[in-house]
């Protein structure tokens, strides 16, 4: 069976993920800062291939100790879906230091520090799968979402780069760039805000989890060997 880590599976779209991978039958190890109901409902569902930790992504020995348990009890890790992440809405002359420095911590450092110490598993294995969730805003940039469209767009940077080292041992690296979803991140926008995405939106409609989880699947399957470097947008059309 293979080995699913997606980091932030507690809720929103990491959920909807661990979900999909766990519905077809994969091991799937998660981690979040705190568990949910969901979290303790698989836990109870598939006490063999449900590994769940909580944890921060920000914590480097943590993120080493979290690899290292799931190698121990489920196996390799096949395929790594680095979903966690946060957003903070501010115009950047208003934005505090803090702000910037946790919207770095996670969105970026955190992921490349998770990827490495997966990555290098992965090359003994000689195959594997990463997969980084990044954003359109990162693509087409929104107001007030400055720094982290910039974490988003460096996600994308850090995809192409990634593909380039670790192709040669059969790992694949792709983005898949997610439109406006309804989770928690976008509880924050105001009901004109929402009206003005869904009009702006050729499908007339915000994103649910479950529009991206099919294509993140279809990059860990046997159709999907051959793609590498690519941020795949699900937007509902909002970018075309
Ligand atoms: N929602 C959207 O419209 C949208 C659009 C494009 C891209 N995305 C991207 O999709 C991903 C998931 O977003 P979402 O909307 O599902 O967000 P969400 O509902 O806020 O869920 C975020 C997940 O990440 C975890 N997390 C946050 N900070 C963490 C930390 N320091 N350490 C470990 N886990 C942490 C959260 O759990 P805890 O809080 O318990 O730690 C949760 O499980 C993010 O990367 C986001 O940027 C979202």
């Amino acid at each position: 069976m293979k080995v699913v880590a997606v980091s932030g599976g507690s809720k929103g779209l990491g959920a909807a993920i661990v979900q999909s991978f766990l519905d077809r039958g994969y091991c799937v190890a998660s981690f979040s800062r705190r568990g949910t109901s969901k979290t303790e409902e698989w836990q109870q569902q598939f006490p063999d291939r449900f590994l769940f930790v909580e944890m921060d992504l920000t914590d480097n020995a943590a993120c080493k100790a979290f690899v290292s348990r799931v190698e121990d009890t489920l196996g390799p890790i096949e395929v790594l879906v680095n979903n966690a992440g946060m957003a903070h809405t501010s115009l950047l002359p208003l934005i505090d230091d803090d702000a910037i420095d946790n919207l770095v911590d996670l969105n970026l450092k955190g992921t490349f520090r998770l990827t490495r110490q997966v990555s290098r598993s992965m090359l003994s294995l000689k195959r594997g799968r990463i997969i980084n969730i990044s954003s359109i805003i990162g693509l087409s940039g929104y107001r007030g979402l400055s720094v982290y469209g910039a974490t988003k767009a460096g996600l994308d940077g850090f995809t192409r780069a990634l593909a380039r080292e670790l192709g040669a041992r059969n790992i694949t690296v792709n983005s898949v760039a997610p439109g406006y979803l309804t989770t928690e991140m976008t509880e924050e926008l105001n009901t004109a805000q929402s009206q003005q995405i869904v009009k702006r939106t050729p499908l007339g409609r915000l994103g649910d989890p479950a529009d991206i989880t099919g294509l993140i699947l279809f990059l860990c399957s046997d159709q999907a060997n051959f793609i590498t470097g690519q941020v795949l947008v699900v937007d509902g059309g909002i970018t075309c």
